[in-house]
């Protein structure tokens, strides 16, 4: 083990910290983590831990969700600029003016939005129960934001109508269908797996569609090889959970910069100092609360 895992095992116990970490994190902070998880799971393991600090390696809205959900512990981000644009594409403002224009819809909120939004929003979301989140809703119309192609995934399900956002995760929008055939033709019976946060060109040609923690079902279940269309951190968690089996990424432009804001020495210096702490202010909190309860209530029962 090397010098810096070490000091953070030992300062963990001191703390009686747990450590969550993101499909998307680096290898080394995955290989750290008492949890490696995707948006869903790891909102379910803040919620039941009971550890007294979570040191939460993903983005801002993960550690908010986690702070707004387990309010009496300290939820470290390692990083405090690790952000999601995704997130940014939507404010209260935006929200507000389309729950204006469509009155009595009511709103699910993507779990990449910031508290304040999830706070105006009626349930929330993550990629892996999107569709059945919207299908719980009696209303046939829903809005949805604020990420346009994650909602146009949603709406060829469903026979409900979605009101979407207009955001998008730059991320996710590397892939290029000629690069999927060119790695098809390379990889002679490749399984092509990919994000819905992704166009509907290239969900056409997947062979399976889905959140990480889906992907990683579906890696599971099958003899690969795999292409995998998501952020490349994912990789690693493949790799790990699938010794023997072929992980190509579809693109290796598919680089979450903020996601790898968190390094083992920032980890490190997050448990030396207790900071930076994530806090979400009353009322936006329990405002918020309600909305990822709603959501959790049903991926529990
Ligand atoms: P999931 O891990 O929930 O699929 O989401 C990943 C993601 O896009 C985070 O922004």
């Amino acid at each position: 083990m090397s010098e810096i895992v070490e000091q953070i095992q030992k300062l963990k116990k001191q703390r009686n910290a747990v450590i969550l970490g993101h499909n998307y994190q680096l290898p080394e902070v995955q290989d750290i983590a008492d949890f490696v998880g995707d948006s869903l799971g790891l909102s379910l393991k803040a919620h039941e831990t009971s550890a007294s600090v979570i040191v939460f390696c993903g983005v801002r809205f993960m550690a908010e969700t986690a702070a707004i959900i387990s309010p009496d512990k300290t939820v470290l981000l390692p990083d405090a600029q690790a952000g999601c644009p995704l997130a940014e594409m939507i404010s209260v403002a935006e929200l507000r003016e389309l729950k204006a224009a469509h009155p009595g819809v009511p709103v699910v909120c993507y779990i990449n939005t910031n508290a304040d939004v999830k706070a105006e929003c009626d349930l929330c979301c993550t990629s892996a129960n999107a569709l059945e989140i919207v299908e719980s809703l009696e209303s046939e119309e829903v809005i949805f934001v604020p990420d346009k192609y994650l909602g146009s995934y949603v709406q060829e399900k469903t026979k409900k109508h979605l009101i979407l956002g207009k955001g998008f995760c730059p991320t996710h929008q590397v892939f290029t269908v000629e690069e999927i055939a060119a790695l098809k033709a390379e990889y002679p019976g490749a399984l092509f797996m990919i994000h819905p946060e992704t166009n509907p060109d290239l969900r056409a040609v997947a062979d399976y569609v889905g959140g990480t923690g889906g992907m990683r079902v579906f890696a599971r279940n099958n003899p690969g090889p795999f292409i995998v269309g998501t952020e490349v951190g994912m990789l690693h968690r493949l790799e790990q959970e699938n010794p023997g089996k072929l992980f190509v990424p579809a693109s290796e432009r598919a680089v979450c910069p903020n996601m790898k804001k968190i390094t083992l020495e920032k980890v490190l210096w997050a448990l030396e100092d207790m900071q930076p702490v994530i806090t979400v202010e009353e009322p936006t909190a329990s405002l918020a609360r309600r909305s990822i309860e709603r959501m959790l209530a049903i991926n529990t029962q």
